[in-house]
């Protein structure tokens, strides 16, 4: 380590309290969180006089030489990391969010002022994917990565599955367990993982990709005939994302729940932990597995990027800089299952071609082939539906 890190921390939730929890599991660590940015005065676990209450205290202390930016407000987080890393600060941050739908400016930013932002704990809580995707497979050999990407919305399914359990009682035990954002939406609606996924693209495969032009389905539609149908076929319903390379320089992603078969690697991934199957040329499939989410897991990764900034580490973004350029295509059919009520939300649907259908009183569905693009076009629309949409056996047929 080659200097003492001072650090501004911003935002003391869940992440930011595991944060302060680990660091005081860290002695040789040379770091000194100095002062702690919070919106409102109560009483906390630390003394009054490290808190403040404005984020430009901390990015304006010559003091201060590392903001740590654990909030859940995007566009806060956005100007507090831009501000800083303007400042000449180094910066870890944990928003998936601002960090997917910023990513351009970021880069630009850290080249510009020649500083470094750190995000691991911004996918797959403890699991340390972006930096392994960046170091170790920083060749063109990676074929796919494809994961359970959000704690909240495995663990609800876990419970769903594994233990018998209603939705909205797994869903309550996520959030008390602080494994859920303030808007659970964004976990159960696939929002999460879509974030998550674009932040792994671009270390992937180098493209930066919009998320609003990426399809995002999750599970919040998901009703008791989806779940005894997965149970009768042996399958597991799991919300996947995934990042594959086509063929002529194309790349394809997307976010849905899959009915995953037992001799998947996803199938055992329980609670609310994550799993990352790295597919590539060579040596086939790899697989990592950790904790997703959680105050603990999640302020271990916060924990590792300090230390990484103590060392001088930047995301070099290799395969953008330089590697062949991927472009994100939105062609390719999926095989979907799809319960639906109603004709008038079936006719939303073009289906190339049906393999199985059911007809009841109370429900239907059909397992089909569909566009991935059509499916983009109506995405806004999905949620609105009663229906429910998991991607079957077959995946991608390009
Ligand atoms: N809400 C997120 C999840 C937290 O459940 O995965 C970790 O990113």
């Amino acid at each position: 380590m080659k200097k003492k890190l001072k650090i501004g921390l911003v935002g003391f939730g869940v992440v930011g309290q595991g944060l302060i929890d680990v660091l005081k599991e860290s002695p040789a660590l040379d770091a000194e969180v100095i002062k702690i940015c919070v919106k409102n005065k109560k009483e906390r676990t630390l003394p009054e006089s490290i808190f403040c209450y404005s984020a430009d205290e901390l990015i304006n202390d010559d003091n201060i030489n590392l903001i740590v930016e654990l909030i859940s407000d995007s566009q806060e987080a956005y100007r507090i990391v831009t501000s800083a890393l303007k400042k000449g600060k180094n910066v870890v941050s944990a928003n998936k969010k601002m960090i997917a739908e910023n990513l351009a400016e970021l880069i630009q930013l850290q080249e510009q002022y020649g500083v470094s932002l750190l995000y691991e704990a911004s996918a797959c809580g403890s699991i340390p994917v972006i930096r392994n995707l960046e170091e170790y497979y920083d060749n063109d050999l990676l074929l796919s990565v494809t994961g359970i990407l959000n704690g909240s919305s495995n663990y609800i399914l876990s419970k769903i599955f594994d233990h018998n359990k209603g939705y909205n009682e797994s869903l309550k035990e996520a959030q008390d367990l602080g494994f859920a954002e303030a808007d659970p939406s964004f976990d159960v609606d696939g929002f999460d993982s879509l974030f998550k996924l674009v932040i792994l693209t671009v270390h992937s495969f180098g493209t930066i990709v919009n998320p609003k032009d990426v399809l995002n389905y999750g599970i919040s539609n998901i009703s008791d005939f989806d779940i005894q149908y997965a149970k009768e076929k042996g399958y597991k319903i799991k919300l996947v994302g995934q990042v594959e390379k086509l063929e002529q320089n194309k790349i394809s992603l997307f976010v849905l729940p899959r009915l995953v078969r037992k001799d998947k690697y996803i199938y055992s991934v329980e609670d609310e932990f994550n799993g990352v199957v790295i597919k590539g040329l060579a040596y086939d499939k790899q697989f990592m597995f950790g904790k997703g989410a959680g105050a603990h897991p999640t302020g271990s990764a916060v924990l590792s990027d300090i230390t990484a900034t103590g060392n001088d580490y930047k995301y070099e973004y290799k395969k953008k800089n330089n590697y062949r350029d991927f472009f994100y295509e939105q062609s390719g059919e999926l095989e979907i299952y799809l319960r639906y009520k109603s004709k008038e939300d079936l006719a939303h649907f073009n289906f190339i071609s049906i393999s199985e259908e059911y007809t009841g009183s109370k429900y239907n569905y059909k397992i089909g082939l569909i566009k991935l693009k059509d499916l983009i076009t109506i995405k806004d629309k999905l949620r609105q539906m009663d229906i429910f949409i998991a991607v079957t056996r077959k995946t991608l047929n390009y």
